[in-house]
């Protein structure tokens, strides 16, 4: 692969100035760490980054195959793109992650969008050196959606977006098969990174001033199963957690099969790791649950939310939901409801089901109507804004801790969010962004809370 690396490096140090790269990623946390890896590369390659499309000559999307609608927009922005391909031939368009790692996508593209030069899957990181060779000389389109072997690669530099609050992955692909899901078939058997790269990661992010830490995979409490020497999610939090510095911990997503009475502890324990929990729930019916192959009950996942709540009363707990599962009645979506209501999420991510080719849940014939499945959305929604407002009324008067990270609305306001991952508003007369304060709430809103910083 060096030897590609210093191939193309060549050819690019030849041009005049150096070639730019826009790349934009799209779906989840996974994805975006990958397009920062992707950015990594391409700038060792002699590439540099610009955020304005036009003026690229690399374009690439990362993309996301979950649902539809995040694939009906990636066709629409590569139609787009022809126009440009059109005033500039030299420009590469490249089309990479979950959505082009199914051969179906790779059929569609090569028929319908004779403008994009390359496209590569979720397992090709490691290759993009080749591929960029083989695109700048070839000029034809290359493909690489091969499901190369199981080993993760370390050491791809990574461009990051944020200088706050950052992913890292600890794990990749899934294996647990939920009947309506995509992601284990495009994103392969789960495997995980081993304890020590990671605790490096994590050290010389902290170092270089990151205040917030995401640890990323599709399972995450299913962590370590895999390794040579295998060890829990429990005991790396608690691996992390012994870094020195100033810093705080997050994961996404943990799975309620997986969550462990010891999975618990470790959060509550363990100092640095916020007492917020992202546990998708996407069915409170055990009927629809079983038919997701969830393989937990409602019973068992409010075990899970009164466990953590009799260690920390105010523990915050997010999910997903999927709606209009197929052939799911209105008494399976009350089942839902009730548990929004017992839980009291402060946010919840609804998603009404999407039919992806290739999964179990694909054959069923659905009788469940369109209409009805837009129906129980809103009234989903409409009912999150009551328990969550509910929940946020608890902080009115109390003292939270807020990491900035955006300017407010106004000016000399800003925005951030609490451990609890609960958006705050401040006014500051100082530029507080990237830094933790203790902020008073003196006002709650539906969707966030507002207040005065007292240190
Ligand atoms: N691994 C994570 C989430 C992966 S996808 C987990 O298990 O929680 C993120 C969310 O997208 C899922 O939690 C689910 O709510 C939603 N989702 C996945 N497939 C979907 C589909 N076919 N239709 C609608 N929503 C879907
Ligand atoms: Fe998809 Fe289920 Fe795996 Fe999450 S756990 S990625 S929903 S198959
Ligand atoms: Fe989408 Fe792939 Fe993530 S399908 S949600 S980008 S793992």
């Amino acid at each position: 692969m060096t030897d590609y690396k210093n191939k193309v490096q060549k050819i690019l140090s030849a041009r005049i100035s150096p070639p730019l790269c826009y790349l934009h990623s799209f779906g989840c946390q996974q994805n975006v760490s990958d397009g920062e890896k992707i950015l990594g590369l391409l700038t060792e390659l002699g590439y540099g980054i610009t955020n304005d499309a036009t003026s690229a000559d690399m374009i690439i999307y990362n993309t996301c195959a979950v649902r539809e609608n995040a694939e009906l927009k990636i066709y629409g922005l590569i139609g787009n793109l022809k126009h440009l391909k059109e005033n500039n031939p030299e420009l590469i368009i490249g089309i990479c992650g979950c959505m082009a790692q199914q051969e179906h996508v790779v059929e569609k593209i090569k028929k319908t969008y004779k403008q994009v030069d390359l496209v590569f899957g979720t397992f090709a990181l490691n290759e993009l050196p080749k591929l960029v060779y083989n695109v700048l000389t070839e000029r034809k389109l290359m493909v690489d959606i091969t499901e190369y072997n199981n080993e993760i690669p370390e050491g791809i530099p990574a461009v990051r977006n944020d200088k706050i609050k950052t992913g890292v992955p600890i794990m990749y692909g899934c294996n647990n098969f939920c009947s309506y899901c995509i992601v284990p078939y495009v994103r392969g058997r789960e495997r995980s990174r081993k304890p020590g790269a990671i605790l490096k990661e994590v050290k010389e992010l902290v170092d270089a001033g990151y205040k917030e830490i995401m640890l990323l995979g599709q399972n995450v409490n299913s962590y370590g199963k895999t390794l040579e020497n295998p060890i829990t999610f429990s005991e790396l939090l608690r691996m992390i957690n012994n870094i020195e510095g100033d810093f705080k911990i997050r994961f996404m997503s943990p799975h309620p099969k997986d969550a462990t009475k010891e999975f618990i502890d470790a959060i509550v324990e363990c100092d640095k790791v916020c007492k917020h929990l992202h546990l998708p729930l996407q069915s409170g019916s055990n009927r629809i649950l079983d038919e997701m192959n969830r393989r937990y009950t409602v019973e068992k996942y409010m075990e899970i939310i009164d466990y953590a709540r009799s260690r920390i009363p105010d523990f915050s707990f997010s999910t997903d939901i999927i709606i209009g599962f197929p052939n799911e009645t209105y008494e399976d979506f009350k089942c839902t409801l009730d548990v929004m209501r017992k839980v009291k999420y402060d946010n919840v991510f609804s998603f009404i089901y999407s039919k992806r080719t290739g999964t179990k849940a694909a054959l069923i014939d659905d009788k469940t109507s369109a209409e009805d499945k837009g129906k129980w959305m809103r009234e989903l929604l409409e009912v999150q804004r009551e328990v969550s407002s509910e929940f946020f009324k608890r902080f009115e008067g109390r003292v939270l801790d807020v990491l900035f990270d955006s300017e407010g609305k106004n000016d000399n306001w800003y925005t951030g969010k609490s451990d609890e991952f609960i958006i705050v508003e401040a006014k500051s007369d100082e530029i507080i962004i990237g830094q933790r304060k203790k902020v008073k709430i003196t006002k709650v809103f539906n969707w966030a809370l507002q207040g005065e910083i007292i240190n």
